[in-house]
Protein backbone atom coordinates (compact mmCIF):
# COMPACT_ATOMS: atom_id res chain seq x y z
CA UNK A 1 0.00 0.00 0.00
CA UNK A 2 1.21 3.00 -1.07
CA UNK A 3 1.08 5.84 1.79
CA UNK A 4 0.81 9.40 1.31
CA UNK A 5 3.69 11.70 2.51
CA UNK A 6 2.83 13.97 4.93
CA UNK A 7 5.57 17.22 6.66
CA UNK A 8 3.81 18.89 9.10
CA UNK A 9 5.77 22.45 10.70
CA UNK A 10 5.13 22.73 14.64
CA UNK A 11 5.77 26.35 14.97
CA UNK A 12 5.90 25.94 18.63
CA UNK A 13 5.53 28.93 20.92
CA UNK A 14 7.02 30.93 17.73
CA UNK A 15 5.40 33.95 15.10
CA UNK A 16 2.86 36.44 16.18
CA UNK A 17 -0.41 37.04 13.91
CA UNK A 18 1.97 39.49 11.91
CA UNK A 19 4.97 37.39 11.62
CA UNK A 20 2.57 34.09 10.66
CA UNK A 21 0.77 35.85 7.79
CA UNK A 22 3.55 37.10 6.29
CA UNK A 23 5.13 33.43 6.50
CA UNK A 24 2.08 31.80 5.18
CA UNK A 25 1.92 34.30 2.30
CA UNK A 26 5.83 33.52 1.69
CA UNK A 27 5.52 29.65 1.90
CA UNK A 28 2.12 29.53 -0.28
CA UNK A 29 3.31 29.69 -3.68
CA UNK A 30 6.49 27.66 -2.43
CA UNK A 31 4.73 24.63 -1.47
CA UNK A 32 2.04 24.58 -3.94
CA UNK A 33 1.74 21.03 -5.89
CA UNK A 34 3.83 19.38 -3.76
CA UNK A 35 2.94 15.58 -3.61
CA UNK A 36 3.27 15.60 0.16
CA UNK A 37 0.28 16.49 2.36
CA UNK A 38 1.35 19.90 3.64
CA UNK A 39 0.50 21.36 7.71
CA UNK A 40 1.43 24.41 9.36
CA UNK A 41 0.55 24.28 13.32
CA UNK A 42 1.02 27.64 14.10
CA UNK A 43 0.24 29.21 17.95
CA UNK A 44 -3.16 29.13 19.01
CA UNK A 45 -3.93 33.11 18.68
CA UNK A 46 -2.87 32.80 14.79
CA UNK A 47 -5.01 30.28 13.46
CA UNK A 48 -8.08 32.02 12.18
CA UNK A 49 -5.99 34.01 10.04
CA UNK A 50 -3.98 31.07 9.57
CA UNK A 51 -7.19 29.21 8.81
CA UNK A 52 -8.06 32.40 6.22
CA UNK A 53 -4.92 32.89 4.51
CA UNK A 54 -4.80 29.39 3.42
CA UNK A 55 -8.32 28.67 2.11
CA UNK A 56 -8.39 27.22 -1.43
CA UNK A 57 -4.81 26.36 -1.14
CA UNK A 58 -2.94 22.48 -0.26
CA UNK A 59 -2.14 24.06 2.94
CA UNK A 60 -3.82 22.29 6.36
CA UNK A 61 -4.09 24.13 9.68
CA UNK A 62 -3.01 22.54 12.56
CA UNK A 63 -3.00 23.17 16.32
CA UNK A 64 -0.04 22.41 18.73
CA UNK A 65 -2.33 21.07 21.42
CA UNK A 66 -6.24 20.69 22.70
CA UNK A 67 -8.56 19.45 25.32
CA UNK A 68 -10.31 16.46 25.30
CA UNK A 69 -13.38 18.23 26.75
CA UNK A 70 -15.95 20.00 25.50
CA UNK A 71 -16.17 23.00 27.58
CA UNK A 72 -15.64 23.81 31.62
CA UNK A 73 -13.39 25.24 33.96
CA UNK A 74 -10.00 24.56 32.51
CA UNK A 75 -8.17 27.85 32.48
CA UNK A 76 -5.80 28.14 29.65
CA UNK A 77 -7.15 25.68 28.09
CA UNK A 78 -8.83 25.28 24.17
CA UNK A 79 -11.28 22.69 22.89
CA UNK A 80 -11.27 20.45 20.25
CA UNK A 81 -14.71 21.60 19.11
CA UNK A 82 -13.00 25.16 19.54
CA UNK A 83 -10.87 24.39 17.02
CA UNK A 84 -13.36 22.73 14.20
CA UNK A 85 -15.34 25.66 14.37
CA UNK A 86 -12.82 27.84 12.87
CA UNK A 87 -11.46 25.29 10.19
CA UNK A 88 -8.52 23.49 11.84
CA UNK A 89 -8.10 20.23 10.32
CA UNK A 90 -5.26 18.56 12.43
CA UNK A 91 -3.75 18.79 15.83
CA UNK A 92 -0.54 17.55 17.35
CA UNK A 93 -0.86 15.79 20.68
CA UNK A 94 2.13 14.70 23.05
CA UNK A 95 4.64 16.61 21.73
CA UNK A 96 7.72 15.72 23.61
CA UNK A 97 7.38 19.34 24.98
CA UNK A 98 3.99 19.30 26.27
CA UNK A 99 5.02 15.51 28.15
CA UNK A 100 7.86 17.10 29.75
CA UNK A 101 6.53 20.88 30.50
CA UNK A 102 2.97 20.08 31.15
CA UNK A 103 2.94 16.55 32.44
CA UNK A 104 1.17 15.20 29.74
CA UNK A 105 0.56 11.57 30.33
CA UNK A 106 -0.36 8.46 27.82
CA UNK A 107 -4.39 8.51 29.09
CA UNK A 108 -4.41 11.99 28.46
CA UNK A 109 -2.47 11.35 24.92
CA UNK A 110 -5.44 9.02 24.72
CA UNK A 111 -8.16 10.66 25.32
CA UNK A 112 -7.13 13.38 23.13
CA UNK A 113 -6.57 11.34 20.15
CA UNK A 114 -9.70 9.74 20.44
CA UNK A 115 -12.11 12.83 20.66
CA UNK A 116 -9.67 14.54 17.87
CA UNK A 117 -11.04 11.56 15.74
CA UNK A 118 -14.61 12.13 17.05
CA UNK A 119 -14.49 15.79 16.43
CA UNK A 120 -12.51 15.02 12.27
CA UNK A 121 -9.58 15.95 13.38
CA UNK A 122 -6.17 14.71 11.94
CA UNK A 123 -4.47 13.47 15.30
CA UNK A 124 -0.31 13.72 15.11
CA UNK A 125 0.29 11.40 17.92
CA UNK A 126 4.02 11.79 19.00
CA UNK A 127 6.37 9.39 20.87
CA UNK A 128 10.25 9.12 21.45
CA UNK A 129 12.44 8.15 23.83
CA UNK A 130 14.96 10.72 25.54
CA UNK A 131 18.88 9.94 25.18
CA UNK A 132 19.24 8.04 29.22
CA UNK A 133 16.56 5.38 27.36
CA UNK A 134 18.62 5.17 24.32
CA UNK A 135 21.19 4.58 25.63
CA UNK A 136 20.41 2.55 28.25
CA UNK A 137 18.65 -0.22 25.60
CA UNK A 138 15.22 1.41 26.57
CA UNK A 139 14.50 3.20 23.88
CA UNK A 140 11.45 0.43 21.74
CA UNK A 141 9.96 -0.58 25.21
CA UNK A 142 9.59 3.31 25.10
CA UNK A 143 8.23 3.78 21.94
CA UNK A 144 6.23 1.14 22.00
CA UNK A 145 4.77 1.85 25.91
CA UNK A 146 3.46 4.82 24.12
CA UNK A 147 1.63 3.75 21.37
CA UNK A 148 0.17 0.95 23.46
CA UNK A 149 -1.67 3.43 25.84
CA UNK A 150 -1.60 6.20 23.73
CA UNK A 151 -3.23 4.58 20.91
CA UNK A 152 -5.43 2.07 22.18
CA UNK A 153 -9.55 2.02 21.76
CA UNK A 154 -9.05 3.92 18.37
CA UNK A 155 -12.10 3.46 15.87
CA UNK A 156 -10.01 3.96 12.74
CA UNK A 157 -6.51 3.99 13.06
CA UNK A 158 -5.54 4.46 9.49
CA UNK A 159 -6.69 8.09 10.29
CA UNK A 160 -4.21 8.99 12.73
CA UNK A 161 -0.22 9.96 12.26
CA UNK A 162 1.94 9.37 14.66
CA UNK A 163 5.27 10.69 15.31
CA UNK A 164 8.16 9.19 16.35
CA UNK A 165 10.84 12.16 17.51
CA UNK A 166 13.62 10.85 19.97
CA UNK A 167 13.90 13.87 22.19
CA UNK A 168 17.48 13.99 22.17
CA UNK A 169 17.19 15.44 18.61
CA UNK A 170 14.95 17.84 19.04
CA UNK A 171 16.34 21.01 18.47
CA UNK A 172 19.91 19.86 18.64
CA UNK A 173 20.83 19.46 15.12
CA UNK A 174 21.73 15.83 15.97
CA UNK A 175 19.24 14.04 14.14
CA UNK A 176 18.79 10.49 14.23
CA UNK A 177 20.53 8.63 10.82
CA UNK A 178 18.28 7.65 8.95
CA UNK A 179 18.40 3.55 9.71
CA UNK A 180 17.79 4.94 13.81
CA UNK A 181 14.59 7.18 12.55
CA UNK A 182 13.35 3.87 10.20
CA UNK A 183 13.90 1.48 12.96
CA UNK A 184 12.21 3.36 15.32
CA UNK A 185 9.41 4.11 13.01
CA UNK A 186 9.48 0.09 12.45
CA UNK A 187 8.93 -0.31 15.98
CA UNK A 188 5.63 1.93 15.69
CA UNK A 189 3.62 0.20 12.78
CA UNK A 190 4.76 -3.53 14.38
CA UNK A 191 3.07 -1.94 17.79
CA UNK A 192 0.21 -0.82 15.34
CA UNK A 193 -0.09 -4.01 14.20
CA UNK A 194 -0.26 -6.13 16.82
CA UNK A 195 -3.21 -3.88 18.04
CA UNK A 196 -4.57 -3.72 14.95
CA UNK A 197 -3.48 -5.71 12.50
CA UNK A 198 -1.34 -6.12 8.97
CA UNK A 199 -3.89 -3.71 7.07
CA UNK A 200 -4.18 -0.92 9.96
CA UNK A 201 -0.04 -1.19 10.35
CA UNK A 202 0.44 -0.79 6.42
CA UNK A 203 -2.09 2.14 6.17
CA UNK A 204 -1.18 4.18 8.93
CA UNK A 205 1.57 7.37 8.70
CA UNK A 206 4.51 7.42 10.91
CA UNK A 207 6.47 10.79 10.80
CA UNK A 208 10.05 11.26 11.67
CA UNK A 209 10.78 14.44 13.81
CA UNK A 210 13.85 15.85 15.00
CA UNK A 211 16.26 18.42 13.61
CA UNK A 212 14.51 17.61 10.04
CA UNK A 213 16.52 20.10 7.55
CA UNK A 214 16.38 20.42 4.02
CA UNK A 215 19.65 18.41 3.89
CA UNK A 216 18.57 15.58 5.19
CA UNK A 217 14.92 15.20 4.26
CA UNK A 218 15.35 13.13 1.27
CA UNK A 219 17.64 10.29 2.53
CA UNK A 220 14.68 10.33 5.85
CA UNK A 221 11.90 10.17 3.41
CA UNK A 222 13.11 7.16 1.31
CA UNK A 223 13.28 5.15 4.11
CA UNK A 224 10.08 2.68 4.18
CA UNK A 225 9.10 3.16 7.94
CA UNK A 226 9.22 6.51 7.41
CA UNK A 227 5.89 8.53 5.60
CA UNK A 228 6.47 12.22 6.51
CA UNK A 229 8.29 14.72 8.92
CA UNK A 230 7.37 16.86 11.89
CA UNK A 231 9.33 19.62 11.51
CA UNK A 232 10.15 22.26 14.32
CA UNK A 233 12.78 24.82 13.94
CA UNK A 234 13.16 24.40 10.52
CA UNK A 235 9.44 25.43 9.51
CA UNK A 236 10.07 28.76 10.67
CA UNK A 237 11.28 30.19 7.99
CA UNK A 238 10.60 30.20 3.46
CA UNK A 239 13.55 27.21 3.60
CA UNK A 240 10.32 25.40 4.55
CA UNK A 241 9.30 24.63 1.11
CA UNK A 242 12.43 22.59 0.15
CA UNK A 243 11.69 20.07 3.14
CA UNK A 244 7.97 19.74 1.83
CA UNK A 245 9.24 19.50 -1.66
CA UNK A 246 12.31 16.74 -0.92
O1 LIG B 1 7.65 19.07 16.56
C1 LIG B 1 8.78 19.16 16.06
C2 LIG B 1 9.91 18.58 16.70
O2 LIG B 1 9.93 18.78 18.07
C3 LIG B 1 11.23 18.76 16.01
O3 LIG B 1 11.79 20.00 16.29
O4 LIG B 1 12.88 20.19 14.06
O5 LIG B 1 13.36 21.84 15.86
O6 LIG B 1 14.22 19.50 16.03
P1 LIG B 1 13.15 20.41 15.51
Amino acid sequence: MSRRPIIAGNWKMNKDINEAAALINELKPLVEGAEAEVVFCPPYVDLVEAVKLTEGTNIGIGAQNMHYETSGAFTGEVAGEMLTAIGVKYVVIGHSERREYYNETDEAVNKKAIKALELGLTPIVCCGETLEEREGGKAEAKVVGQIKEGCKNIDDIAQVVIAYEPIWAIGTGKTASKEEADEACGWVRKTIEEMYGKDAAEAVRVQYGGSVKPANVAELMAMPNIDGALVGGASLTADFAKIVKF
